[in-house]
Protein backbone atom coordinates (compact mmCIF):
# COMPACT_ATOMS: atom_id res chain seq x y z
CA UNK A 1 0.00 0.00 0.00
CA UNK A 2 1.39 3.46 -1.12
CA UNK A 3 1.94 6.02 1.98
CA UNK A 4 4.12 8.95 2.72
CA UNK A 5 5.98 8.80 6.35
CA UNK A 6 5.71 12.71 6.94
CA UNK A 7 2.63 14.62 5.67
CA UNK A 8 4.84 17.14 4.56
CA UNK A 9 6.73 15.09 1.77
CA UNK A 10 3.38 15.13 0.54
CA UNK A 11 3.39 18.89 -0.46
CA UNK A 12 7.09 19.00 -1.17
CA UNK A 13 6.67 15.72 -3.88
CA UNK A 14 3.93 18.10 -5.36
CA UNK A 15 5.88 20.98 -5.31
CA UNK A 16 8.49 18.88 -6.78
CA UNK A 17 6.41 17.19 -9.81
CA UNK A 18 5.50 20.94 -10.50
CA UNK A 19 8.63 22.01 -10.72
CA UNK A 20 9.80 19.39 -13.23
CA UNK A 21 12.46 17.46 -10.14
CA UNK A 22 11.14 15.12 -7.37
CA UNK A 23 14.08 14.67 -5.51
CA UNK A 24 15.27 11.21 -4.89
CA UNK A 25 15.27 11.39 -1.05
CA UNK A 26 11.46 10.91 -1.30
CA UNK A 27 12.23 7.45 -2.65
CA UNK A 28 13.65 6.03 0.34
CA UNK A 29 11.36 7.07 2.74
CA UNK A 30 7.17 5.64 3.43
CA UNK A 31 6.39 2.75 1.03
CA UNK A 32 9.11 3.90 -0.82
CA UNK A 33 11.69 2.27 1.79
CA UNK A 34 9.92 -1.18 1.51
CA UNK A 35 10.68 -1.12 -2.86
CA UNK A 36 14.13 0.40 -2.02
CA UNK A 37 14.44 -3.12 0.50
CA UNK A 38 13.61 -4.93 -2.39
CA UNK A 39 15.93 -3.36 -4.94
CA UNK A 40 18.96 -3.75 -2.63
CA UNK A 41 18.85 -7.36 -3.25
CA UNK A 42 19.22 -6.67 -6.78
CA UNK A 43 22.66 -7.78 -8.83
CA UNK A 44 22.38 -4.51 -10.49
CA UNK A 45 22.27 -2.57 -7.00
CA UNK A 46 25.09 -4.46 -5.72
CA UNK A 47 27.40 -3.77 -8.42
CA UNK A 48 26.77 0.09 -7.86
CA UNK A 49 27.36 0.46 -4.51
CA UNK A 50 30.16 -1.90 -4.23
CA UNK A 51 32.19 -3.69 -1.77
CA UNK A 52 32.30 -3.07 2.01
CA UNK A 53 35.62 -5.26 1.84
CA UNK A 54 37.39 -2.63 -0.34
CA UNK A 55 36.06 0.41 2.13
CA UNK A 56 37.60 -1.35 5.00
CA UNK A 57 41.26 -1.98 3.48
CA UNK A 58 41.18 1.51 2.25
CA UNK A 59 40.18 2.46 5.61
CA UNK A 60 42.14 0.42 7.13
CA UNK A 61 45.23 1.46 4.85
CA UNK A 62 44.41 5.50 5.65
CA UNK A 63 44.32 5.09 9.11
CA UNK A 64 46.87 2.01 10.32
CA UNK A 65 47.35 3.38 14.04
CA UNK A 66 43.73 3.65 14.78
CA UNK A 67 40.40 3.55 13.24
CA UNK A 68 37.75 5.96 15.34
CA UNK A 69 35.85 3.38 17.26
CA UNK A 70 32.28 5.98 17.50
CA UNK A 71 31.18 5.70 14.04
CA UNK A 72 28.20 8.14 12.59
CA UNK A 73 26.78 6.73 9.34
CA UNK A 74 25.21 8.54 7.08
CA UNK A 75 22.18 7.13 4.79
CA UNK A 76 22.81 3.29 6.05
CA UNK A 77 19.55 2.26 3.54
CA UNK A 78 18.15 -1.36 4.31
CA UNK A 79 21.71 -1.88 6.65
CA UNK A 80 22.63 -5.01 4.41
CA UNK A 81 26.03 -3.15 3.57
CA UNK A 82 26.20 -1.30 7.09
CA UNK A 83 26.32 -5.21 8.35
CA UNK A 84 29.07 -6.24 5.58
CA UNK A 85 31.10 -3.15 6.28
CA UNK A 86 30.97 -3.46 10.53
CA UNK A 87 31.70 -7.53 10.27
CA UNK A 88 35.04 -6.27 8.36
CA UNK A 89 35.91 -4.07 10.49
CA UNK A 90 35.51 -6.45 13.07
CA UNK A 91 38.42 -7.92 11.90
CA UNK A 92 40.45 -5.03 12.75
CA UNK A 93 41.79 -4.26 16.06
CA UNK A 94 38.50 -2.25 17.33
CA UNK A 95 36.57 -3.36 20.09
CA UNK A 96 33.43 -1.34 21.88
CA UNK A 97 31.56 0.16 18.46
CA UNK A 98 29.55 2.85 19.03
CA UNK A 99 26.87 3.42 15.97
CA UNK A 100 25.03 6.43 15.47
CA UNK A 101 22.62 6.18 11.76
CA UNK A 102 21.42 9.01 10.16
CA UNK A 103 19.00 8.82 7.44
CA UNK A 104 16.28 10.94 5.84
CA UNK A 105 13.78 7.84 6.20
CA UNK A 106 12.80 6.39 9.49
CA UNK A 107 11.40 3.31 7.37
CA UNK A 108 15.04 2.61 6.47
CA UNK A 109 16.79 3.09 10.12
CA UNK A 110 14.51 0.89 11.75
CA UNK A 111 15.37 -1.64 8.90
CA UNK A 112 18.97 -0.82 9.69
CA UNK A 113 18.88 -0.90 12.87
CA UNK A 114 16.66 -4.59 13.00
CA UNK A 115 19.34 -6.11 10.96
CA UNK A 116 22.62 -4.48 13.30
CA UNK A 117 20.46 -5.44 16.36
CA UNK A 118 20.24 -9.09 15.19
CA UNK A 119 23.94 -9.43 14.06
CA UNK A 120 25.00 -8.00 17.77
CA UNK A 121 27.67 -5.96 16.08
CA UNK A 122 27.81 -2.73 17.64
CA UNK A 123 27.83 -2.42 21.73
CA UNK A 124 26.13 1.26 21.84
CA UNK A 125 23.42 1.71 18.66
CA UNK A 126 21.49 4.93 18.29
CA UNK A 127 19.83 6.84 15.33
CA UNK A 128 18.43 10.02 14.31
CA UNK A 129 16.42 11.57 11.48
CA UNK A 130 18.64 14.22 9.11
CA UNK A 131 18.08 15.46 6.03
CA UNK A 132 21.98 16.65 4.74
CA UNK A 133 20.54 18.00 1.47
CA UNK A 134 18.93 20.90 3.72
CA UNK A 135 20.95 21.95 6.79
CA UNK A 136 23.84 20.78 9.47
CA UNK A 137 23.11 19.18 12.85
CA UNK A 138 23.88 19.25 16.29
CA UNK A 139 22.68 15.78 16.75
CA UNK A 140 26.24 14.18 16.11
CA UNK A 141 27.90 16.52 18.44
CA UNK A 142 25.45 15.79 21.50
CA UNK A 143 25.37 11.79 20.97
CA UNK A 144 29.44 11.48 20.29
CA UNK A 145 32.64 11.34 23.17
CA UNK A 146 33.85 14.82 22.35
CA UNK A 147 37.28 14.30 23.35
CA UNK A 148 37.53 11.50 20.91
CA UNK A 149 37.67 11.82 17.03
CA UNK A 150 34.60 10.45 15.53
CA UNK A 151 34.38 8.45 12.04
CA UNK A 152 31.70 9.63 9.23
CA UNK A 153 30.83 7.24 7.28
CA UNK A 154 28.74 7.69 3.77
CA UNK A 155 28.63 4.48 1.82
CA UNK A 156 27.62 2.86 -1.04
CA UNK A 157 27.38 5.57 -3.80
CA UNK A 158 25.18 7.97 -1.49
CA UNK A 159 26.59 10.52 -2.17
CA UNK A 160 26.68 10.37 -6.54
CA UNK A 161 22.82 10.19 -6.01
CA UNK A 162 22.38 13.80 -3.88
CA UNK A 163 21.07 16.74 -5.37
CA UNK A 164 24.05 18.83 -4.79
CA UNK A 165 26.79 16.18 -2.92
CA UNK A 166 29.07 19.26 -2.28
CA UNK A 167 26.27 21.15 -0.13
CA UNK A 168 25.57 18.04 1.77
CA UNK A 169 29.71 17.33 2.21
CA UNK A 170 29.42 21.13 3.67
CA UNK A 171 26.64 19.97 6.21
CA UNK A 172 28.58 16.84 7.30
CA UNK A 173 31.59 19.35 7.71
CA UNK A 174 29.24 21.83 9.93
CA UNK A 175 27.93 18.87 11.80
CA UNK A 176 31.63 17.55 12.97
CA UNK A 177 34.71 18.62 14.84
CA UNK A 178 38.37 19.33 13.80
CA UNK A 179 39.89 16.18 13.61
CA UNK A 180 37.32 13.81 12.70
CA UNK A 181 37.46 11.75 9.29
CA UNK A 182 35.40 10.76 6.73
CA UNK A 183 34.97 7.86 4.66
CA UNK A 184 32.76 7.75 1.86
CA UNK A 185 32.96 5.29 -1.29
CA UNK A 186 32.01 6.27 -5.32
CA UNK A 187 31.16 4.83 -8.31
CA UNK A 188 33.55 5.70 -11.27
CA UNK A 189 33.04 6.26 -14.31
CA UNK A 190 34.71 3.28 -15.80
CA UNK A 191 37.26 4.31 -18.76
CA UNK A 192 36.06 2.42 -21.79
CA UNK A 193 32.55 3.74 -21.68
CA UNK A 194 29.35 2.10 -22.62
CA UNK A 195 25.59 3.67 -22.65
CA UNK A 196 24.45 0.30 -21.94
CA UNK A 197 26.44 -1.25 -19.69
CA UNK A 198 26.51 1.98 -17.64
CA UNK A 199 22.56 1.92 -17.75
CA UNK A 200 22.21 -1.91 -17.26
CA UNK A 201 21.79 -2.14 -13.12
CA UNK A 202 18.48 0.45 -13.79
CA UNK A 203 17.29 -1.36 -15.97
CA UNK A 204 14.02 -3.69 -15.14
CA UNK A 205 10.82 -3.31 -13.34
CA UNK A 206 11.66 -2.92 -9.74
CA UNK A 207 14.29 -0.38 -10.50
CA UNK A 208 11.30 1.81 -11.80
CA UNK A 209 8.85 1.00 -9.39
CA UNK A 210 10.97 2.18 -6.48
CA UNK A 211 11.93 5.55 -8.32
CA UNK A 212 8.76 6.21 -9.43
CA UNK A 213 6.94 5.19 -5.86
CA UNK A 214 6.66 8.68 -4.04
CA UNK A 215 4.66 9.76 -7.19
CA UNK A 216 2.91 6.66 -6.78
CA UNK A 217 2.51 7.58 -2.58
CA UNK A 218 0.85 10.75 -3.33
CA UNK A 219 -1.65 9.70 -5.25
CA UNK A 220 -1.31 9.20 -9.00
CA UNK A 221 -2.01 6.72 -10.73
CA UNK A 222 0.94 4.52 -12.01
CA UNK A 223 -0.79 3.80 -15.46
CA UNK A 224 0.10 7.22 -16.65
CA UNK A 225 4.15 7.14 -16.35
CA UNK A 226 6.81 5.39 -17.44
CA UNK A 227 10.33 5.68 -16.17
CA UNK A 228 12.94 6.81 -18.97
CA UNK A 229 16.77 6.63 -18.36
CA UNK A 230 19.63 8.14 -19.71
CA UNK A 231 22.97 9.11 -19.96
CA UNK A 232 23.99 12.72 -19.69
CA UNK A 233 27.70 13.47 -19.43
CA UNK A 234 28.88 11.09 -17.03
CA UNK A 235 25.18 10.88 -14.80
CA UNK A 236 22.62 7.87 -15.41
CA UNK A 237 19.48 10.43 -15.17
CA UNK A 238 16.17 9.01 -14.99
CA UNK A 239 12.77 10.99 -16.20
CA UNK A 240 9.19 10.04 -15.38
CA UNK A 241 7.47 10.47 -18.77
CA UNK A 242 3.75 11.22 -18.62
CA UNK A 243 2.38 9.04 -21.44
CA UNK A 244 -1.27 10.56 -21.45
CA UNK A 245 -2.25 14.23 -20.96
CA UNK A 246 -3.24 14.30 -16.79
CA UNK A 247 -4.42 16.61 -14.28
CA UNK A 248 -3.04 15.63 -10.74
CA UNK A 249 -3.69 18.36 -7.47
CA UNK A 250 -4.67 21.15 -9.33
CA UNK A 251 -1.64 20.84 -12.22
CA UNK A 252 -1.88 19.97 -15.63
CA UNK A 253 0.94 17.68 -16.99
CA UNK A 254 0.87 17.42 -21.10
CA UNK A 255 1.49 14.05 -22.99
CA UNK A 256 5.31 13.31 -23.07
CA UNK A 257 5.88 15.93 -19.95
CA UNK A 258 8.96 15.09 -17.42
CA UNK A 259 9.52 14.82 -14.37
CA UNK A 260 13.15 14.80 -13.04
CA UNK A 261 13.28 12.04 -10.90
CA UNK A 262 16.56 9.70 -10.17
CA UNK A 263 20.19 10.98 -10.91
CA UNK A 264 23.34 8.73 -10.31
CA UNK A 265 26.52 10.44 -11.22
CA UNK A 266 29.62 8.91 -12.47
CA UNK A 267 32.81 10.42 -11.27
CA UNK A 268 36.91 10.77 -12.29
CA UNK A 269 38.76 10.40 -9.19
CA UNK A 270 40.24 13.75 -9.46
CA UNK A 271 36.61 15.21 -10.14
CA UNK A 272 36.07 12.99 -6.34
CA UNK A 273 38.93 14.71 -4.52
CA UNK A 274 38.04 17.90 -5.41
CA UNK A 275 34.36 17.84 -4.67
CA UNK A 276 35.85 16.85 -0.84
CA UNK A 277 38.31 19.97 -1.39
CA UNK A 278 35.47 22.14 -2.39
CA UNK A 279 33.30 21.12 0.58
CA UNK A 280 36.16 21.99 2.85
CA UNK A 281 37.52 18.31 3.98
CA UNK A 282 41.25 17.57 3.66
CA UNK A 283 41.52 14.07 1.32
CA UNK A 284 44.52 12.25 2.53
CA UNK A 285 43.50 9.16 1.22
CA UNK A 286 42.08 7.71 -2.01
CA UNK A 287 41.84 3.56 -3.20
CA UNK A 288 40.70 2.29 -6.04
CA UNK A 289 39.13 -1.70 -6.48
CA UNK A 290 41.00 -3.20 -8.74
CA UNK A 291 38.45 -3.12 -12.26
CA UNK A 292 38.77 0.95 -11.17
CA UNK A 293 34.92 1.03 -10.78
CA UNK A 294 34.39 2.07 -7.40
CA UNK A 295 36.54 5.09 -5.15
CA UNK A 296 37.15 5.08 -1.57
CA UNK A 297 37.99 8.37 -0.14
CA UNK A 298 39.48 9.24 3.11
CA UNK A 299 39.31 12.85 4.55
CA UNK A 300 39.73 15.09 7.51
CA UNK A 301 38.06 17.71 8.94
C1 LIG B 1 21.62 4.51 -2.31
S1 LIG B 1 21.10 4.32 -0.66
C2 LIG B 1 22.62 3.66 -0.01
C3 LIG B 1 22.38 2.80 1.16
C4 LIG B 1 23.58 2.07 1.73
N1 LIG B 1 24.63 2.99 2.15
C5 LIG B 1 24.10 1.03 0.78
O1 LIG B 1 25.30 1.07 0.48
O2 LIG B 1 23.33 0.16 0.36
C6 LIG B 1 21.10 5.99 -0.06
C7 LIG B 1 20.84 6.18 1.44
O3 LIG B 1 20.97 7.56 1.75
C8 LIG B 1 19.78 8.06 2.36
N2 LIG B 1 19.57 9.44 1.90
C9 LIG B 1 19.26 9.85 0.66
N3 LIG B 1 19.12 11.19 0.63
C10 LIG B 1 19.36 11.63 1.90
C11 LIG B 1 19.35 12.92 2.51
N4 LIG B 1 19.09 14.01 1.82
N5 LIG B 1 19.65 13.00 3.83
C12 LIG B 1 19.92 11.88 4.55
N6 LIG B 1 19.92 10.63 4.03
C13 LIG B 1 19.65 10.51 2.72
C14 LIG B 1 18.70 7.11 1.89
O4 LIG B 1 17.57 7.14 2.72
C15 LIG B 1 19.45 5.78 1.89
O5 LIG B 1 19.51 5.24 3.18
Amino acid sequence: VPYLEDALHRERIIHGMQAGTVPLKYAYAGSAAHMHDVLAHTSGYLSVVGAATHEVSALAMALPDKIPNQLAEIGPGNGTHTCAFLECLRQTDLSHLRYLGLDFSATLLAHACRRLGERNLVQDLATALWDIEEFHTKQILRWRYSSEPLLVCVLGHTLGNLEDPVHALRNIALSTQAGDFIVASLALMPPDLDETAVLSPYRGATFAAAVLEPLRAVGLDEGVLSLELRLAERAVVGEAVFNRATTFAGCYFSRRQRIHCFTSRRYLPQEAVQMFSAAGWDVFHTAMDEDATHLVVVARQ
